[in-house]
């Protein structure tokens, strides 16, 4: 076993881990996040999809002692407390999930594209979910889903500068 230390959705965890385990195993088994979903378990589906150290990736294909000294976000993290994250909302307003299941992930690489480029063209926003699997939806409104969600987060980024007459 190894001694690892993390951030997970901004919560310092020392935990104990075996060689073998992945973070996804370690989110969903040992801090109790069952928000990222094992699907294939090997990188194809996108729904184990996390963020560390502000990149996406498959926490299927990570090993839980390579997340050592790293910052993790889960689907978990996302929501403010009196709201959800803006990604969720336009998620939900747009119709965009139907049974749910790549949803997390979907909404995890969307995060980490919007947190990169917070205006990205229709084409970026597919590259970005390119790896994230849906079987239930024709994938139309998760991209508008991305794109309402980057128009919100752009402004209320903005919305103050224009409100003191910087713009
Ligand atoms: S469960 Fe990780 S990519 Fe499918
Ligand atoms: S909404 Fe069912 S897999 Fe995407």
């Amino acid at each position: 076993m190894s001694e690892i230390t993390l951030v997970v959705n901004g919560e310092q965890r020392a935990l104990s881990v075996a060689a073998e385990t992945t973070l996804l195993e370690l989110l969903r088994a040992q801090c109790n996040l069952t928000g990222a979903k094992l699907g294939c378990d090997v990188g194809d589906c996108g729904a184990c999809t996390v963020i560390v150290d502000g990149e996406a990736v498959n926490a299927c294909l990570m090993l839980a002692v390579q997340a050592d000294g790293r910052n993790v976000v889960t689907i978990e993290g996302l929501a403010g407390r009196a709201r959800l994250h803006p990604l969720q909302e336009a998620f939900e307003a747009c119709g965009s999930l139907q049974c749910g299941f790549c949803g997390p992930g979907m909404i995890l690489s969307a995060k980490a594209l919007l947190d990169a480029a917070p205006d990205p063209s229709a084409a970026e926003i597919r590259d970005a979910l390119a790896g994230n699997l849906c079987r239930c939806t024709g994938y139309t409104k998760l991209i508008e889903a991305v794109q309402a969600a980057g128009e919100t987060i752009r402004a209320a980024a903005t919305g103050p500068r224009r409100a003191a007459g910087q713009e």
